[in-house]
């Protein structure tokens, strides 16, 4: 890919001038897994969740990774997982969600850099995040209370506005996200 989103003075380049890649980015409760599902549908493209390929190479759920060995191991993993994954870009195009930690690691943001990946901040408040996290069924090691999560959520924050695009899923469900986001990237 030659062009990067945002990068560039001027209107904002069709996105058939982009690799056909995108990484998801946000906090956890952000949607996106759901919202990267639901676009890779509209743009008929295929679909990676990095935690899945972190736990595949491991052989071990990120819980048990974090509780058997730490979240240092589990960003180590996290890290291998997405330089595989860039290693290896050619092929179908891709939607990818990464977990809420991945952009944060500046290695891994520099990666994202260095391949030009076009990448978008799934935004929302610290307490719909948290009450989406609620109604999943899905275990995370670094959700415990509401005061916790805000306060990792404000930590975060910072590194999620450097992505390229950001959308605002407040009071959006995942196909109106997905809508959003497909547009921004220039497909209707
Ligand atoms: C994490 C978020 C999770 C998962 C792991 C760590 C984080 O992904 O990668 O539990 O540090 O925020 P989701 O954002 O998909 O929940």
């Amino acid at each position: 890919m030659k062009t990067r989103p945002g990068s560039r003075p001027g209107p904002r380049p069709p996105a058939h001038d982009w690799a056909p890649i995108v990484f998801l980015v946000g906090f956890m409760g952000a949607g996106k897994t759901s919202v990267g599902r639901a676009l890779s549908r509209r743009l008929g493209w295929s679909f990676e969740d990095l935690d899945e390929r972190v736990q595949a190479r491991e052989g071990r759920s990120v819980t048990q990774i974090f509780s058997e060995s730490g979240e240092g191991a589990f960003r180590l993993a996290e890290n291998a997982a997405l330089r595989e994954l860039l290693s290896g870009l050619e092929g179908t195009p891709r939607v990818v969600a990464l977990g809420g930690g991945a952009y944060v690691q500046p290695e891994n943001a520099a990666l994202l850099a260095e391949a030009d990946a076009p990448t978008i901040f799934l935004d929302g408040t610290a307490e719909d995040l948290f009450r989406r996290c609620q109604e999943e069924a899905v275990e995370r090691p670094l959700r415990r209370d509401l005061d916790e999560f805000r306060r990792l959520y404000e930590v975060r924050r910072p590194h999620y506005v450097r992505a390229a695009l950001t959308v605002d899923t407040s009071g959006k469900d995942i196909e109106a996200v997905a809508a959003e986001v497909a547009a921004m990237l220039g497909f209707q």
